[in-house]
């Protein structure tokens, strides 16, 4: 860490930047102001720095060499998975703790998993409104396949979700999917409540922890849910490395997804016997490089803490929701909950009737860079009646000053389009 965190006066955002090496670019000429960790999110020299010397020093593939940097390199990758599964207050994490390629492998293995042994013709599973693709079409391809029906709870127009109604939705579900926090909207959803009800109905709770694992404190030790998927690449680490945490009892009965090495005891003519949790779901040479990258971003957030990061967050989302508002008055629509501590740092929007891919691309003249277009989240999209929006998303990295300057282009952007 570049320097010391000074809890009581909130993050010191300025020497964290230190950090980041890619925050002292220069984009077009303006100092980059990077407003799309929603979609991927910055790394720190400790993750690069960390990836680099496990490359130089150690690595060698994991589970298989008896020589002295196998043996290493297998040590480090299952002790990132250690520090992955306390990181989310996971109960067993050497068993319960799968690596996959993002959250949505993680989300697609429970499909073929748990939804192809669970789910038959006839059955009925519920999800959101605001689902992010990851969790919706993995089950509308298995729902095509068993002829499963789904359900949707409804989101209303400040986009929470509509509860009053949830026990008759939930009746008769054997399986509930929803994100701890809208992609789109920043809506954080009530998991403990809403995995109450289902599992009063005997459904089994699959939460989409993509944006929440990296920007609050996360214990699936009361959660509620009984799967949770997220990705590295939003929570300071690489690309190529997501991590479903499942409870140690569902996931022991179930067959592996993928096959092929590392998730077999033993292969015959006749057949194969799987592995223990958790290599039964890491069919081939896994992700180690990533995996040591992992580790050492949530012991770089660990070192912050997770309770500093949430609340240097709702800070800057209550300064960015009024600066807006008082800048641009109608001229903004901010989607999602008015009240900064009922979401995260994410901010969908629309400015005037200028498309959300010129407000961005014009943004970048300026050096901010947002999202604009759909955010895999089609359906909810069509239930806010746009096609797309321009999003500006938080990490610990960013400040104020982040704001002032989206703001300020902003308004050029008004300008321009006169
Ligand atoms: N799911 C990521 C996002 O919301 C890519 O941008």
């Amino acid at each position: 860490m570049a320097g010391l965190i000074d809890v009581a006066q909130g993050l010191d955002v300025e020497t964290l930047r230190k950090d980041f090496p890619l925050l002292a670019q220069e984009v077009n000429g303006h100092p980059i102001t990077y407003l799309d960790s929603a979609a991927s999110s910055q790394r720190p020299r400790q993750v690069l720095d960390a990836m680099r010397e496990y490359d130089e020093t150690t690595h060698a593939n994991v589970h298989r060499g008896v020589y002295g940097i196998a043996e290493e390199a297998t040590h480090r990758f299952e002790a990132a998975r250690v520090a992955v599964g306390r990181f989310i207050g996971a109960p067993n994490p050497s068993r319960e703790i799968l690596f996959s390629k993002n959250a949505t492998e993680g989300l697609n293995l429970v499909a073929n998993t748990w939804g192809r042994t669970h789910l038959h013709p006839g059955d009925s599973i519920l999800l959101t409104e605001m689902e992010h693709h990851a969790n919706i079409v993995p089950w509308q391809m298995l729902a095509e396949e068993r002829e499963l029906s789904i359900r949707w709870i409804p989101i209303d127009d400040d986009g929470a979700l509509i509860l009053d109604d949830l026990e008759r939705l939930v009746d008769g579900v054997k399986l509930v999917g929803i994100t701890c926090m809208s992609n789109v909207l920043g809506t954080l959803n009530p998991i403990g409540d809403i995995a109450r009800v289902a599992h009063a109905a005997g459904a089994v709770v699959v939460a989409d922890g993509a944006q929440s694992v990296p920007h609050l404190p996360t214990d699936v030790s009361t959660l509620g849910c009984d799967f949770l998927a997220f990705s590295a690449h939003k929570m300071l680490g690489p690309t190529g490395i997501g991590v479903l945490w499942g409870r140690d009892e569902l996931l022991t009965p179930l067959p592996p997804f993928l096959g092929g090495g590392e998730m077999i005891l033993d292969v015959r003519k006749e057949g194969f016997t799987p592995n223990d949790l958790p290599w039964r779901f890491e069919a081939g040479t896994p992700p180690i490089t990533e995996a040591i990258g992992l580790g050492a971003a949530v012991e770089y957030l660990q070192a912050i803490g997770m309770e500093s990061i949430r609340a240097h967050e709702i800070a800057l989302t209550t300064y960015a929701m009024n600066t807006l508002a008082e800048r641009f008055g109608d001229d903004i629509r901010i989607f999602g909950p008015k009240d900064p501590i009922q979401r995260g740092g994410v901010l969908s929007f629309a400015y005037r009737d200028i498309h959300p891919h010129d407000v961005s691309q014009i943004l970048d003249q300026y050096g901010v860079c947002v999202r604009a277009g759909h955010h895999c989240a089609k359906p909810l999209m069509r239930r806010l009646g746009v096609n797309a929006t321009a999003r500006a998303s938080f990490a610990l990295y960013n400040n104020e000053s982040d704001v002032d300057t989206l703001a300020n282009a902003l308004a050029e952007t008004g300008a321009f389009f006169g």
